[in-house]
């Protein structure tokens, strides 16, 4: 079978494709025949070496793919030959809260990633993709989904009524601006860029600003009554002013990298505020399973910007480098 990995060095020319052996499944593990991958911004980073420059190599990159079961190990008796599935991204989160030692089964960075025609994975490592989605579709939810879910609803509460800030129009904002509205929150959503913007409100944004145009739009917000809810990806570029737009007793799910990860901050408003400042990194199986229950209840369709097959995943890895994707970067297999 054919596995993609970065080789040699990171760059986004080291990801290759090699021949190796078809893997097999020992007992408890199952083997999927991957059939989509998803692009998140995290493999971006990982593949220019910039996510952890220590990692050992060759790895095989990406964290999210859907497939179907094609064998089962010994001792197998929760999946079927032909089943659907996905791979959850953090293999031994399974339930409960975060631990450390589960960072260390995170997916196309920790271990082998789904960039292959066939991977072996632990059986509880899955779970079974909506009827209503397509492989494509589904191998978009892995990360990205699911962190925005975990942010919104499991460690936010997210209600009717609310309003949720999401910040531009990458995987995670996009997948955080459906739920929202499907909750029956109100959004208010920012983006660089006029025709995402319009894209945006034609999706149920009920405000989009430019951040770019309106660098204080912290402030532009706060005063029109603030937020209940920031979805913050942007980093630390974008942190002040999530915080200056959030209401006193707000939550602001820190969540993303865009901008860097240091640099200073005032952090005057998050006492003065009495606000929840939470990390998220992504989520749990279960998590993924409460948050397909609610694609299927409300036949929710992640919103894919292209895709690519996986002799381009060069040109894949540099579209998302280019920031003009709206949604996510399928990759099939
Ligand atoms: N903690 C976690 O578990 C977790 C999980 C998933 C993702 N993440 C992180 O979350 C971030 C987003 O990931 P993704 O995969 O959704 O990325 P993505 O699809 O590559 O999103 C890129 C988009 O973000 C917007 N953006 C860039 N700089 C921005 C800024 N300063 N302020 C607001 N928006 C900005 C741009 O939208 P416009 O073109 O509309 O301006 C850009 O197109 C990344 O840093 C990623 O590492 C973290």
């Amino acid at each position: 079978m054919r596995q993609a990995v970065i080789e040699g060095g990171f760059g986004i020319e080291r990801v290759v494709w090699r021949e190796v052996e078809d893997p097999a499944p020992g007992p408890g593990q199952v083997l999927v025949r991957v059939r989509a991958t998803s692009l998140n911004y995290r493999d971006y980073l990982v593949a220019k070496g910039q996510y952890n420059p220590k990692m050992p190599l060759p790895r095989v990159p990406l964290s999210d793919g859907a497939g179907e079961v094609v064998a089962l190990g010994a001792g197998v008796s929760n999946w079927a030959v032909g089943d659907r599935v996905a791979g959850i991204f953090m293999q031994t989160w399974l339930d409960g809260q975060y631990r450390d030692l589960y960072g260390k089964s995170a997916l196309g960075g920790a271990i082998d990633g789904m960039l292959a025609e066939l991977v072996v994975l632990d059986a509880h490592g899955l779970v079974a993709i909506p009827d209503h989605l397509s492989f494509a579709e589904a191998a978009t939810l892995p990360c990205a989904a699911v962190t925005a879910w975990n942010a919104l609803f499991e460690s936010g509460d997210v209600k009717p009524g609310d309003t949720v800030l999401v910040q531009g129009s990458g995987g995670v904002s996009v997948f955080a601006l459906q739920f929202a509205k499907a909750a029956g929150a109100r959004v208010i959503a920012t983006s660089s860029q006029p025709a995402k913007m319009e894209r945006l409100k034609a999706m149920g944004a009920d405000w989009v600003l430019n951040y770019k145009e309106e660098p204080e739009w912290g402030k532009v917000i706060a005063k029109a009554g603030g937020v209940d809810h920031v979805v913050e990806v942007g980093g630390i570029g974008s942190l002040e002013q999530s915080i200056v737009a959030v209401r006193a007793g707000g939550q602001v799910s820190v969540i993303g990298v865009l901008t860097g990860v240091a640099g200073s901050l005032n952090i005057a408003p998050i006492l003065h505020k009495h606000l929840h400042v939470q990390g998220i990194y992504v989520g749990s199986r279960a998590m993924f399973l409460n948050l397909s229950r609610a694609l299927s209840q409300n036949q929710i369709r992640p919103v894919i910007d292209s895709v690519f097959s996986g002799v381009q995943i060069q040109e894949a890895l540099r579209h998302m480098e280019g920031a003009g994707h709206f949604g996510k970067i399928v990759v099939e297999v």
